[in-house]
């Protein structure tokens, strides 16, 4: 679904999204989230993209998801569709195949936090707060902010920030290992193209196929690698001949 909310855009081999809703510190609503996912699909398939670079317009990169959109929710919405909708979203780019790297340009909260989190990389400019309030508002980081988080920078660290609500500084995040790299604000995405161009100039089954390995590839991904493998074997070859064939085949284990 396009959306004036969320861009893509496309240079040489790096897709660029960036969130749009710069009045409201680009909170995260439903259209938002929509787009997202229409951009993923349209990532997911295109070769010609190496890497995605994640970034938000004016002064924060997200604030998080919108406040008023999900606390008009019933129950039943919040659980089926708001809360399972960016898990989903999320995910899938976490798992595209690209790497993604969240280039941070301002005030990185809540969901905002938990997309950055979904990215393989993060950068972060100078000065740029991340926190998760949640509690402050009585709620939880929702959007795979209690298990990405731990995962990245450890169980106790994780329970500081998400405990506290309190925000820290880059800085902080960058000796955490929560940002690869901080950056002076009018650099960043300068930075974010040149990591994202180096990256783009190697071997993009390779580095696709790192990211895979390095997060833990699922079955379903190794089931994949090991088919195209599989299919491009002498024997595979024999086989497909020993069919058409309509002959015993003979496999040599190459
Ligand atoms: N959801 C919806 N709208 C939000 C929002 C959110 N999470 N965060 C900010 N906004 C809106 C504000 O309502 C305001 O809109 P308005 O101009 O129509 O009143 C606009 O964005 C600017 O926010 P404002 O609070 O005026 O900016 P600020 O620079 O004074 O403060 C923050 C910035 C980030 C400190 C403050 O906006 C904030 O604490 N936001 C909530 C963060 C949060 O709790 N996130 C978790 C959500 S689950």
């Amino acid at each position: 679904m396009p959306s004036e909310l969320v861009h893509l855009s496309l240079s040489d081999s790096i897709a660029t999204v960036t969130l749009n809703r710069p009045d409201k510190l680009n909170a995260l609503n439903g259209e938002m989230l929509a787009a997202l996912d229409a951009i993923a699909d349209e990532l997911d398939r295109n070769q010609d993209v190496c890497v995605v670079l994640l970034t938000g317009a004016g002064k924060a990169f997200c604030v998080g998801a919108d406040i008023f959109e999900w606390s008009a929710l019933s129950p039943l919405e919040m659980g089926r569709r708001w809360i399972r909708d960016g898990h989903r979203i999320f995910e899938r780019y976490a798992r595209l195949p690209q790497p993604v790297i969240a280039a941070l340009n301002g005030y990185t909260f809540g969901g905002g936090l938990e997309l950055a989190l979904a990215a393989d990389l993060r950068l972060a400019a100078a000065g740029v707060h991340l926190s998760f309030p949640e509690v402050k508002l009585g709620i939880i980081p929702g959007w795979g902010g209690t298990q990405r988080l731990p995962d990245l920078i450890g169980k106790s660290r994780a329970k500081q920030m998400i405990f506290s609500g309190a925000r820290i500084d880059a800085t902080l995040a960058e000796s955490w290992g929560l940002v690869n790299e901080v950056v002076e604000g009018e650099k960043l995405m300068e930075r974010a193209n040149q990591l994202a161009g180096e990256i783009a100039a190697n071997g993009p089954v390779a580095v696709q196929m790192t990211k895979q390995l390095i997060d833990g590839a699922e079955m379903i991904a190794l089931e994949a690698m090991a088919g195209s493998l599989a299919s491009y074997t002498k024997d595979a070859q024999e086989g497909v001949d020993a069919f058409r064939e309509r002959r015993t085949p003979q496999f040599r284990g190459q």
